[in-house]
């Protein structure tokens, strides 16, 4: 089978490899023949890097690099199954790749997009056959993330959805099948972790290493939440909060925190410009943790509660199923457990109790508790069986 990636960024080469450790011939394109270069460069790193680990062979490694052919044009399309695009997050842009790609692949070639915030119903509208498009969303680096979210718009047909399904499942990657709603699931669900750190912090409650410190030491998640905003890019991750905020026309729930604004503003992107919530310079201060255990408790408590609240309300307004809510969180973020799982554990009316007495302390719509979580405290239900 013959696929093509068009975008050779750090999504669309990571693809390309999993493609190609799969057995397939990968077209890997990009507009800009620098970004080619790049991206054989970045594979020829890694590939030697997996041959030195021992997890590849020399043979292997030949094996697989030559199944990615690099070119900057669309030869060899029109004889490919699946092309998915990971290029420029622009709507117009992404549509007018499509209507171009549409004019050369066959009729029964599925046309996939990776966006992360765009609606895939928007993207199909520019085909001539919306039918055949599809939102496969990977997570970075795509190679070693397992999760794939898989979203149909309302134009999709059901082959090129089970089609898709099979293809990814193939990759040995892990689908989830999510509505085509703002975020899909991780990136929505996952809004608190970084929403309500921050309120926490602007409200004076703790510094950013205190915070981060309950999530490690009381959650279990591998990196507290300032320490991720800084990996990703304060950038990057306010861009993305607003984006979201504005997609859900105004909710409450997601609005950005000044906070953040102001850093990106202020290029303070994180790790990559040396420095963001923390410094990253060789004259960085050492970090100050108050190590008060209730107030750790109580702030690993109300992020989660609120990723829970976030995680049931999405099954409540049927965004995915139960199982794939918590598969999303524990494979494309690798929450420690499952958030359906976790209020389980902690007893859906303390979940219940937890979120109305901030919504009572606060009146404010953040805090509005799901009616699916209130519904199930009042017929005393679990997510799962235990
Ligand atoms: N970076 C992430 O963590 C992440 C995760 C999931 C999904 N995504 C999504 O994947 C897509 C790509 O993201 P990225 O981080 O790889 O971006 P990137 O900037 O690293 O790469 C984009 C590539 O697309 C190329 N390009 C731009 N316009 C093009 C065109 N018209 N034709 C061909 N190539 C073109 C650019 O030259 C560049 O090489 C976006 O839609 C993004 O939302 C990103």
């Amino acid at each position: 089978m013959k696929f093509a990636v068009i975008g050779a960024g750090s999504m669309g080469r990571g693809i390309a490899q999993v493609m190609a450790q799969s057995g397939a011939t990968v077209f890997l394109i990009d507009k800009f023949e620098k970004a080619i270069e790049t991206a054989k460069a970045h594979h020829a790193k890694i590939f030697a890097r997996l041959v030195e680990k021992g997890k590849w062979s020399e043979a292997q490694k030949t094996e697989i690099a030559s199944r990615i052919v690099y070119q900057h044009d669309f030869r060899g399309l029109e004889v490919c199954a699946f092309v998915i695009e990971a290029i420029i997050e622009n709507v117009e842009i992404k549509k007018s790749l499509f209507q171009e790609l549409e004019a050369i692949v066959d009729d029964k070639c599925i046309l996939a997009s990776n966006t992360s915030s765009l609606s895939i119903a928007s993207l199909g509208a520019a085909l001539k056959k919306p039918e055949r498009c599809i939102g496969v969303h990977f997570f970075n680096p795509a190679p070693l993330m397992k999760l794939v979210e898989i979203i149909p718009a309302i134009q999709t047909s059901k082959e090129t959805l089970q089609s898709t399904t099979d293809l990814v499942n193939g990759w040995k990657k892990i689908t989830v099948l999510a509505k085509d709603t703002p975020g899909f699931i991780v990136n929505r669900v996952a809004r608190p972790f970084y929403g309500e750190a921050l309120r926490i912090y602007e409200e004076g409650f703790a510094n950013p290493e205190t915070i981060d410190y309950a999530m490690t030491e009381i959650g279990g998640f591998r990196m507290g939440p300032f320490t991720l905003m800084d990996y990703i890019g304060n950038d990057i991750n306010y861009i993305v909060t607003e984006t979201v905020f504005k997609s859900f026309y105004y909710d409450a729930r997601y609005k950005p925190a000044f906070t953040q604004k102001r850093l990106a503003e202020a290029g303070y992107f994180g790790r990559k410009t040396g420095r963001g919530y923390f410094d990253y310079g060789p004259d960085a201060e050492p970090k100050i943790i108050n190590k008060e255990e209730l107030l750790l408790k109580n702030i690993f408590w109300r992020i989660l509660v609120m990723l829970i609240n976030e995680a049931a309300d999405a099954l409540y307004l049927n965004i995915a199923s139960k199982e794939d809510i918590d598969l999303a969180m524990t494979k494309g973020v690798n929450y420690p457990k499952g958030l359906l799982a976790w209020a389980d554990e902690k007893g859906i009316d303390h979940c219940v109790d937890t979120l109305d007495r901030l919504f009572n302390e606060y009146h404010e719509e953040r805090y509005r508790c799901s009616p699916l979580l209130r519904r199930m405290k009042k017929d005393n239900l679990k997510f799962f069986r235990s």
